[in-house]
């Protein structure tokens, strides 16, 4: 098996030393940098939009893997795209017609993610799988950091995993929420390939050093 995608993510980063905390993430063995954009309105929480993403950009030396917790996500994908966004994950729940807005982002030249919400079945996924760069499982109910990691994400990705196969699709699958050294092992064996890590990564006093524990998990 190869080294997980490691994608930590800044909502748990201190805001006020944004540059900082980037600039550590270049110096670490992490692959993308996760940006979480939350609206207010799709989820209970705000978070920050694209003049931050753009800033964020400017110091990044790793592609931005941009999350977007909004409410009609069609509005704005140029403008992520525009602000560095080398991945767009819209959520499943937030599009009317989630096929035409894959075409959107592929046709900015960025890779197309869709993020499932826990109570969302994957299955529901197949149609479209083969357009779909990468699936976010959320792992917690999305809007904030820090929550803990729900149990029934396994046989998820499970699932996911089988329908990317049978489809011959090349689609990664993201975990998001409460993703720590503890779950990641079990995780990555049935399937992910890509971990994102706030709070873990940001509340430990060795960041650096977390991230490559992260990226060291073997199976
Ligand atoms: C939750 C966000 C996550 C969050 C993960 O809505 O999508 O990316 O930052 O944070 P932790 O790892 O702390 O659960
Ligand atoms: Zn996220």
């Amino acid at each position: 098996m190869s080294a997980p995608i490691i994608a930590p993510s800044i909502l748990a980063a201190d805001f006020a030393n944004l540059q900082r905390d980037i600039e550590m993430l270049n110096e670490s063995q992490a692959d993308w940098i996760h940006v979480d954009v939350m609206d207010g309105v799709f989820v209970p929480n705000i978070s920050f939009g694209q003049p931050v993403v753009e800033a964020v950009y400017k110091h990044a030396k790793k592609p931005l893997d941009v999350h977007l917790m909004i409410q009609d996500p069609d509005r704005y994908l140029a403008a992520f795209r525009d602000a560095g966004a080398a991945n767009i994950s819209v959520h499943y729940e937030a599009c009317n017609h989630l096929h035409r807005t894959l075409q959107a982002i592929k046709a900015l030249d960025c890779k197309a993610g869709v993020a499932v919400n826990p109570h969302t079945n994957v299955q529901l996924l197949e149609d479209t799988i083969k357009d779909i760069d990468l699936v976010i499982i959320m792992s917690v109910n999305p809007g904030f950091g820090g929550q803990s990691f729900i149990e029934n994400t396994y046989k998820k990705v499970r699932q996911l995993k089988e329908i990317i196969v049978e489809n011959e699709a090349s689609t990664l699958i993201e975990i998001d929420g409460g993703v720590n050294a503890h779950n990641a092992p079990a995780l990555l064996e049935a399937g992910a390939d890509v971990l994102v890590a706030g709070s873990f990564v940001f509340k430990s006093v060795d960041s650096v050093g977390t991230i490559a524990e992260l990226k060291g998990i073997n199976l």
